[in-house]
């Protein structure tokens, strides 16, 4: 009884995972509880043992439900829990659903950094995943250069890296200061979820909409809220942000090319005045300011006047927007449901 609840639970606040639940499609719960004993079937005392016990390739999906508590090597503190939880979805293993109890009760935490390669607390390498109501950190204490004489007084450290294709994470916190969310590459859709970070906290070549999202900016000087990195404009590739919250104690401008023919829209956003008058930054592309396409449009707050704002910005226009902030522009039909996606309840 209880298992159909949660799933059930489940189909409503995550709605397009009804596409794959069909009458022939089968799947099943197992759970995380570090306090299980290690005999219980189909409980498992870290997340990643509970991934590891998913069969490779299979294409029905399993849905791990994770006890509330923190996730990390070392506090231990809330729970009797000894291994190391940097989790990993490895390739082999798609059709995953990572369920937790909300972001500010299950929390996925490592203090790795360096690079944004090794570092990241969770990484999904595996098309078709599902994650929801977990909060990823990386501790912040790590992110401070220890020799700041020596160019970047941080070190990047990544909350989580995300390169298979149709993830979708909902209610998800990412905490970080730099690199915090490596959306590296593949279509992914991020409802209303949290995530912090100072400088370049949402990166990478992703096809993604973050939508309904909150994105807080911390740290003590200029930071950016994305560095995206499309390289050729062939590429479908692009950060929408639609109906999103920007808010935060640190001034930030909305982005800077990693690449550039980096491409970010901000659509119908509330800028609270944390963001830089100048909008956005050049970084290593002074002199191709015409192959990005980095802009706004109807957004509103103090963060939002125009004033001041680079000449370069790109003036998209009506019939883009609507392609780009169109679900079809992550191929939603795919994999997203429809009817399940309106009917999906906002908090
Ligand atoms: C995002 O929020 C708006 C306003 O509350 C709502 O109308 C819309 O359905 C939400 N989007 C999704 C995909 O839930």
């Amino acid at each position: 009884m209880r298992f159909y609840f949660i799933f059930i639970l489940l189909l409503l606040l995550c709605p397009h995972l009804d596409s794959a639940v069909d009458d022939e499609v089968q799947y099943r719960n197992i759970y995380v509880d570090p306090l299980a004993g290690q005999n219980s079937v189909g409980i498992f005392i870290t997340v990643q043992a509970a991934i590891d016990s998913v069969p490779e390739n299979s294409r029905n999906w399993v849905v791990i439900n994770i006890k509330e508590g923190i996730y990390s090597p070392s506090l231990t503190v809330s729970l009797s829990f000894e291994s190391s939880e940097k989790v990993i979805i490895p390739q082999e293993k798609p059709f995953i659903a990572l369920v937790g109890k909300g972001h500010e009760s299950t929390h996925i935490v490592w203090d790795d950094h360096e690079s944004i390669h090794q570092s990241p607390t969770f990484t999904v390498l595996s098309d078709n995943i599902v994650v929801q109501g977990i909060g990823f950190r990386v501790r912040t204490t790590h992110t401070t250069n220890p020799n700041p004489g020596k160019g970047n007084p941080r070190v990047p450290a990544t909350a989580a890296m995300v390169s298979g294709d149709k993830v979708y994470f909902c209610q998800v916190a990412f905490h970080g200061v730099q690199d915090t969310l490596w959306d590296k590459e593949g279509r992914h859709f991020f409802l209303e979820c949290v995530i912090h970070g100072f400088v370049d906290f949402i990166l990478g070549n992703g096809q993604s909409i973050y939508e309904n999202c909150t994105i807080v900016t911390m740290g003590d000087n200029l930071g950016f809220i994305t560095a995206q990195s499309r390289t050729d404009p062939s590429e479908s590739t692009g950060f929408v942000f639609k109906n999103c919250r920007v808010l935060g104690s640190t001034t930030v401008k909305l982005g800077r090319p990693w690449r550039c023919h980096a491409r970010v829209l901000f659509y119908n956003c509330y800028f609270a005045s944390v963001i830089d008058c100048e909008g956005w930054d050049l970084w290593l592309c002074t002199g191709q300011e015409r192959q990005m396409a980095f802009g706004e449009y109807s957004c509103y707050g103090h963060g939002a006047d125009q004033t001041g704002r680079v000449i370069w910005e790109h003036k998209f226009s009506k019939s883009e927007v609507q392609q780009l902030t169109d679900p079809s522009f992550i191929g939603a039909s795919e994999w997203l449901n429809q009817p399940w996606w309106l009917s999906l309840p906002t908090s």
